[in-house]
């Protein structure tokens, strides 16, 4: 079952969406050489609670932190640790935020002060291929039409994207239906519907989109030991243009 959102909801869904996506432009901030992993959590999760909101993720099937923070060959699900960034690496951070009962979801990459400049293409294409997806987040298309804008534009530029994480609607619960994969044939899948809030989040990898996951089960890394990015919004379908719900003012 595929939950419908009242526009009452969606004002909630706003609000902790906008709270998601300050915590995502913090995050974003404060990253360059020298800072550790679980500085940024702490800033993270100070900032979601100042709002009155509760970190999605913290105690989420046993997550230990209110942020993913994902460095380099890590894909997702990197736990914040004494990790000290360095100058070239690339910090995927993921985050939610609870509010009024409503979850908002949303991740990036950033660059830890100069990168390479594949590193840098690949940041771009990942956030580009969201957009790709988002010309078919339009009630009267299905699910897999967003899929394979996705991938296409990806592999499109060379990069690969993750098969075995996907994502997901959102919304009284972090994960709700439908699964949203980020490849697949067009015209699969539930057809999409004004209400329907979803959480489209390319995994982008620069080699084999093949990821294993370590011993502490949730650090997800690369298999050829090659970079990933990710990017991630919640959207709302409308019966027009899709509405992103993890904005900021200063985005
Ligand atoms: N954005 C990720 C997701 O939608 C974050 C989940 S991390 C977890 O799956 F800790 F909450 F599991
Ligand atoms: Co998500």
């Amino acid at each position: 079952m595929i939950s419908v959102k009242t526009e009452r909801e969606l004002e909630v869904m706003r609000r902790a969406g906008r709270i998601a996506a300050g915590a995502r432009a913090l995050a974003g901030s404060m990253v360059r050489p020298g800072v550790t992993t679980m500085e940024i959590d702490k800033a993270v999760h100070d900032y979601i609670v100042s709002q009155g909101a509760k970190p999605s993720f913290l105690n989420y099937s046993g997550y230990p932190a209110s942020a993913c923070i994902s460095v380099n060959d890590v894909v997702i699900h990197g736990i914040p640790d004494g990790r000290v960034l360095r100058e070239g690496d690339i910090v995927s951070v993921d985050v939610g935020a609870y509010w009024g009962g409503f979850h908002g979801d949303c991740a990036a990459t950033f660059a830890c002060g100069s990168i390479s400049a594949e590193a840098e293409k690949l940041i771009a294409v990942t956030k580009q291929s969201f957009f790709e997806g988002m010309k078919f987040a339009r009630q009267g298309y299905r699910v897999s039409d967003i899929s394979h804008a996705v991938q296409s534009y990806v592999e499109a530029n060379g990069f690969s994207v993750v098969r075995s994480f996907v994502g997901h609607g959102v919304g009284e619960k972090l994960h709700e239906s439908p699964e949203v994969p980020n490849f697949g044939a067009p015209g699969r899948g539930p057809r999409l519907v004004r209400g329907m809030t979803i959480a489209v989040e390319p995994m982008v990898n620069q080699g084999t989109y093949d990821v294993r996951v370590l011993k502490d089960q949730w650090t997800t890394v690369t298999t050829d030991g090659k970079l990933s990015a990710h990017y991630e919004n919640t959207v709302a379908i409308t019966d027009g243009e899709p509405e992103i719900l993890t904005v900021t003012e200063e985005l």
